[in-house]
């Protein structure tokens, strides 16, 4: 079975650029390029998706796909230190192999988004597929098929933003608006300081023809909820991507159910309607 069929095998990919992206040093992006032209068209996805990034003789770990369909070329995965595999990438140095299986998983409804207000809530290094989101939605071929975004950031310190070039960039544009915070500043810092849901209840945005899409750590999520429902949105219209522990990625192994659904095969996108409850840790 070549690579192109088989779900289980992962395109070799070079590791073209790395990233230091945070004060810490336990957060890179890697840029990574396709070693044949013919996967990368193979690797058809949407904002929202997740791959498995795998390192020979360590195993692999599901990412979110930080890129756009609209950035052709390469693709990007942040990735925070944590253990097995995503140590080793850390160790990594440019040109080295690796793989990368998928797309996986579902994506954001963008078809659904058409014609509405955007409402985009993150936190933390859970930015990374919002990013791919709102990428896409600004890009010239897309950006006119949807109303007004907003986009609300927060990380707990200035030095722990990610994308910090871009976020600047799209504060400097007038088709969205774009509202970065941190739970603490220092004395370079002039942006607004806050807790992501405090952010969200200051800046209310309207419910009217919109949708709120949202992803973070599970207590951002916890406390975001409720001021979600409080401005209006429906649990139909507030969509929430779901980080679980997932072994296989394909819905065969059945380490990622959420009642009968799995996050890797039905998610990691769900609407706050489809879940009914959060999982535990959430
Ligand atoms: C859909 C999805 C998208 C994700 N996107 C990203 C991303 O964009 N960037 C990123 O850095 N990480 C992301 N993660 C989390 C990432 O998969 C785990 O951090 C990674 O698998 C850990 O692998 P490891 O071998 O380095 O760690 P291990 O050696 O396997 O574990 C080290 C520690 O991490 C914990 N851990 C392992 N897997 C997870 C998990 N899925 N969630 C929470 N804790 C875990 C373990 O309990 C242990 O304490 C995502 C996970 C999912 C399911
Ligand atoms: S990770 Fe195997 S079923 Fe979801």
């Amino acid at each position: 079975m070549d690579v192109m069929s088989n779900p289980y095998m992962p395109y070799p990919v070079r590791i073209d650029r790395i990233t230091v992206e945070n004060d810490e040093r336990d957060l890179k992006t890697f840029r990574l390029v396709f070693l044949d032209p013919e996967h990368e068209n193979a690797f058809d996805y949407a904002p929202g998706q997740f791959a498995e990034l795998s390192v020979l003789g360590k195993g692999e770990s599901p990412i979110g796909i930080a890129s756009s369909p609209t950035e052709p070329g390469a693709l990007l995965f942040t990735v925070k230190k944590t253990g097995v595999v995503t140590n080793e990438l850390h160790n990594a140095r440019e040109g080295r192999v690796i793989g990368v299986r998928g797309p996986l998983g579902n994506a954001f409804p963008l078809d659904r988004m058409k014609g509405k207000n955007i409402v985009i809530v993150g936190g933390g290094f859970a930015f990374t597929t919002l990013r791919a989101l709102t990428t896409y939605l600004l890009d010239p071929s897309n950006r006119k098929d949807y109303g007004a975004i907003t986009v609300i950031y927060g990380a707990r310190s200035p030095g722990e933003l990610l994308y910090k070039d871009e976020l600047a960039a799209w504060q400097g544009r007038d088709d969205l608006e774009t509202v970065v915070t941190v739970d603490k500043g220092d004395d370079e810092w002039t942006g607004c300081e806050g807790f992501v849901p405090a952010i969200l209840g200051e800046v209310a945005p309207s419910a009217t023809g919109a949708l709120m899409v949202v992803c973070g750590p599970p207590i951002m999520i916890k406390f975001t909820l409720p001021v979600i429902e409080q401005l209006g949105f429906a649990a139909a219209d507030t969509i929430l991507s779901l980080e679980m522990r997932m072994k296989c990625g394909i819905g065969k192994c059945g380490r990622c159910n959420i009642g009968s659904k799995y996050v890797c095969k039905d998610g990691p996108v769900f609407t706050l309607a489809e879940l009914g409850t959060l999982p535990e840790e959430y």
